[in-house]
């Protein structure tokens, strides 16, 4: 939102006074003056008028974890134990993920609380790629290089997916990069070849790898520059 309909808002004020105020130097944003009235504000932004708190900022957080097997990408289920459950932050309740695994599935995970960030890397728009290590339970053909790069038509969704590479590391052994996330994607498209996924991990997420030291159900907050890597 704007930050003169913060304003406007909180005050129960027209616009254009809520633009007097601004231009008067009266309305802090971040704890400094702000004298443009169409400066985007979120609910992280500390938002004050004279002595007056308008907004609290509330804690934006942005989490990798390293989702071991069985463990569901889910916030909530029934059955099973949830990747928010293996998180101990207080603030774990207000988090969603950003590019769901399966349950079988491990590796890099995010999780946020943060909706604008997570749609921007979840958009197929936005081509962020993933990269997955894929084992198999049968020899993939040479061709599948060329059929994965070609795009496979998904009919339930009536779409044809992006170009993916698909580079051979052994018979039965493969790293994917997709520049999507359908549902079952990698298991699609492999069963598409005639083959089984046995084990899928995903590595990288854009510039963004798995880091080396996060065991399996560890988790740690994102450093900023890690948070522009993902991008
Ligand atoms: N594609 C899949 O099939 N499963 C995953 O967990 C991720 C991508």
């Amino acid at each position: 939102m704007k930050l003169d309909r913060v304003i406007a808002r909180h005050r129960s004020l027209g616009r254009s006074e809520a633009h007097r105020l601004i231009a008067a130097g009266r309305v802090r944003l971040e704890g400094v003056v702000c004298t443009s009235n169409q400066e985007e504000v979120d609910r992280f932004m500390k938002v004050e008028l004279e002595e007056e708190i308008v907004q609290q900022a509330e804690r934006a957080l942005y989490l990798i974890l390293n989702k071991p097997p069985g463990v569901v990408s889910a916030t909530r289920d029934e059955e099973h134990r949830t990747v928010i459950d293996l998180i101990d932050d207080p603030g774990r309740h207000t988090l969603h993920i950003a590019g769901r695994l399966d349950r079988w599935s491990t590796g890099l995970l995010l999780l946020t609380n943060d909706g604008r960030w997570s749609k921007g890397l979840m958009d197929a728009a936005s081509k962020v790629t993933k990269t997955y290590l894929v084992e198999v339970n049968a020899d993939i053909p040479t061709e599948a290089v060329e059929l994965f790069a070609r795009g496979m038509e998904f009919l339930p969704e009536n779409i044809v997916t992006l170009p993916a590479q698909l580079t051979l590391l052994g018979p039965r052994k493969a790293r994917v990069v997709l520049h999507e996330g359908r549902h079952h994607q990698i298991k699609r498209m492999f069963g598409r070849v005639g083959c089984l996924v046995t084990a899928l991990h995903r590595e990288a997420v854009g510039g963004l790898s798995l880091p080396p030291d996060l065991a399996p159900g560890q988790w740690r907050k994102l450093m900023a520059e890690e948070k522009q890597l993902v991008r």
